[in-house]
């Protein structure tokens, strides 16, 4: 199974992947790790581990259509059997859902449909919930709206701030990736 990774940030759940590919528990090749920013450390330890990067700046079009486009473009170059969204913080038109639907695959730090968007974890603090998680799904054109391929929970405790609970929640997000991931490449 061929896939691209996209990042936004320090790219840990990506570094997951790589690390159980190397340990052979995934068969998985990562043709490509893209980024929507300079300077990310995801790309950085990407390029350290001998894997193709690349960086499509939001900040350098004028005109979102044609960053759309461009990322499409560069994502299609590697021809992936899946994309992976790790971390990465932009919504992609319909037209790259089309692209890749059905194979464009995202991590939330929450259980969907509990706490969608950029602050999952702030947000179910904020509420009060006592016990939160992560999610694996099958991204669409919504935010956080499609498919869920899988979830695990994470208990709150009183004295979490949104930085230890987020850790936690990256803890069974990194494993559950991993284990969807193995399903999706021996499975379909
Ligand atoms: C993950 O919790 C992801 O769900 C959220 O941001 C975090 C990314 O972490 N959108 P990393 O870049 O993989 O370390």
């Amino acid at each position: 199974m061929r896939i691209v990774v996209l990042v936004s940030g320090t790219g840990s759940n990506l570094q997951a992947v790589i690390d159980a590919g190397e340990s052979g528990e995934l068969d998985v090749e990562i043709a490509a790790v893209g980024a929507d920013r300079e300077g990310t450390y995801g790309v950085e330890r990407s390029a350290a581990a001998g894997i193709d990067t690349f960086v499509v700046n939001f900040r350098s079009y004028a005109e979102r259509r044609d960053w759309d486009d461009a990322l499409r473009g560069k994502v299609a170059s590697y021809e992936p059997d899946l994309v992976l969204s790790s971390g990465f913080m932009r919504i992609v038109d319909e037209r790259f859902i089309k692209l890749f639907e059905g194979r464009y695959v995202n991590t939330h730090p929450a259980l969907l449909p509990s706490f969608p968007g950029a602050h999952g974890v702030r947000d179910a603090l904020a509420y009060g919930v006592k016990v939160t998680g992560a999610t694996v799904m099958i991204a669409d054109a919504g935010v956080d709206t499609g498919p869920i391929l899988a979830q695990a929970p994470v208990a709150i405790l009183d004295d979490d701030t949104e930085a230890t609970l987020h850790e936690r929640i990256k803890v069974e997000e990194r494993r559950l990736l991993v284990e969807t991931l193995a399903k999706l490449a021996a499975g379909g």
